[in-house]
């Protein structure tokens, strides 16, 4: 079985970091969230990947390679506009070939890995079997419904009046016979190829789709509240690592990652806590579920609750949470606001 990765995208609700970065590439606990999908499927036994890239495939490239560094082969896919996710699938057939495959969006976050589901569709082959979870509200999701013995009668993408509660995750396992479906269906309202349509359109075929519910931790990392929420998600799930330097003043409580070369000087960190390598925490509060990046400086801060991306620094800050910052960025305090602030950015400042 192969792996296709869908890497491509605009990755709009992520702006301004998507100007820069393909937003796979936010890093959840430490890790790109693109890493933590190869890792499941890796895990799953896969090891032949095709990820579809659009207009920042070089960030990609540069942190994925060729594959070699984790065991994969990796085959890149351009994609010179994001016209759906089933325009994924067309534009990846001569990769696909006549293999099964297992389909999986870059930015979906599943905690608990896909090996079960993997081995469920391998032993029992249904034309195509996608996972499900129930969400509080469906409308924002392609939507399943399914009869008692999992075998998926409808998909609706979006619906107004949704007529399930099951919201189809970012994973899917096809045959072959997918190939056939997404030739036959047409652009959707929003000039999309939707894979929901082309599942729906096997439906109707008479084919056999099968649906599992995860039990797992779900998110799709398309907005900055889901990426926080991923992080201490995946952050409840470390072990602690002290690879780093810890002085005698400081204190470490819970799982804290200190990655090699870090450096903790007169200050607290409370774990689940991710440090990256050759980062500095001095005179600092690192509150629970705290992810900085590598070659970070924290001086004199609280923060808590946040993301920090590789080479950042915050200074003087009083009390940081539920904040997302950015590469090489740096947040001081001063007895003022003074903002340099990047287009389409949020800004939220105690008052
Ligand atoms: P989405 O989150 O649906 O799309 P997007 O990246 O354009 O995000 P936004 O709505 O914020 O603009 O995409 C889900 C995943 O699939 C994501 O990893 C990007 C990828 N994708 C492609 O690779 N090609 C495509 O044509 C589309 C629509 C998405």
């Amino acid at each position: 079985m192969k792996a296709l990765v869908l890497s491509g995208g605009m990755g709009t609700r992520l702006r301004p970091f998507t100007y820069s970065t393909p937003k796979q590439l936010i890093p959840v606990a430490g890790k790109a969230v693109l890493e933590h999908v190869i890792d499941n499927i890796l895990a799953a036994g896969i090891t032949d990947i095709g990820v579809i890239v659009g207009d920042r495939s070089e960030k990609i490239r540069e942190v994925m390679g060729d594959g070699s560094r984790f065991g994969a082969r990796i085959t890149y896919i351009h994609q010179a506009q994001p016209l759906g996710l089933a325009h994924c699938v067309l534009i990846a057939r001569e990769f696909l070939g006549a293999d099964d495959f297992l389909m999986h969006l870059g930015d979906n976050v599943l905690s608990e890995g896909i090996t079960e589901i993997a081995r469920a569709f391998t032993a029992q082959r249904p034309d195509a079997q996608i996972v499900v979870q129930k969400v509080a509200d469906p409308r924002a999701f392609g939507v399943a419904e399914i009869d008692e013995s999992a075998t998926v009668t409808r998909l609706a993408e979006k619906p107004a009046v949704p007529r399930s509660d099951l919201a189809l995750t970012g994973v899917y396992f096809f045959t072959p016979a997918i190939h056939r479906a997404v030739d036959r269906i047409r652009p959707s309202a929003r000039g999309e190829l939707e894979i929901t349509d082309a599942i729906q359109w096997l439906v109707e075929d008479g084919a056999c789709v099968k649906a599992s519910e995860y039990s797992g931790f779900w998110a799709d990392t398309g907005n900055v509240d889901a990426v926080l929420e991923s992080n201490r998600r995946l952050l409840d799930e470390v072990r602690p690592q002290r690879h780093g330097e810890v002085d005698d003043a400081s204190v470490l409580t819970g799982p804290v990652v200190l990655s090699p070369g870090a450096r903790v000087v007169r200050s607290c960190i409370e774990g689940p806590a991710y440090i990256g390598p050759g980062s500095v925490v001095e005179d600092s509060h690192l509150g629970r579920y705290t992810a900085i990046g590598a070659g970070c400086a924290v001086r004199r801060t609280l923060i808590e609750d946040s993301i920090v991306q590789d080479g950042s620094s915050l200074s003087d800050l009083r009390r940081l949470s539920g904040s997302l910052i950015g590469r090489t960025a740096s947040v001081a305090a001063t007895r003022r606001h003074r903002l340099i602030v990047g287009d389409d950015s949020r800004v939220e400042v105690a008052s």
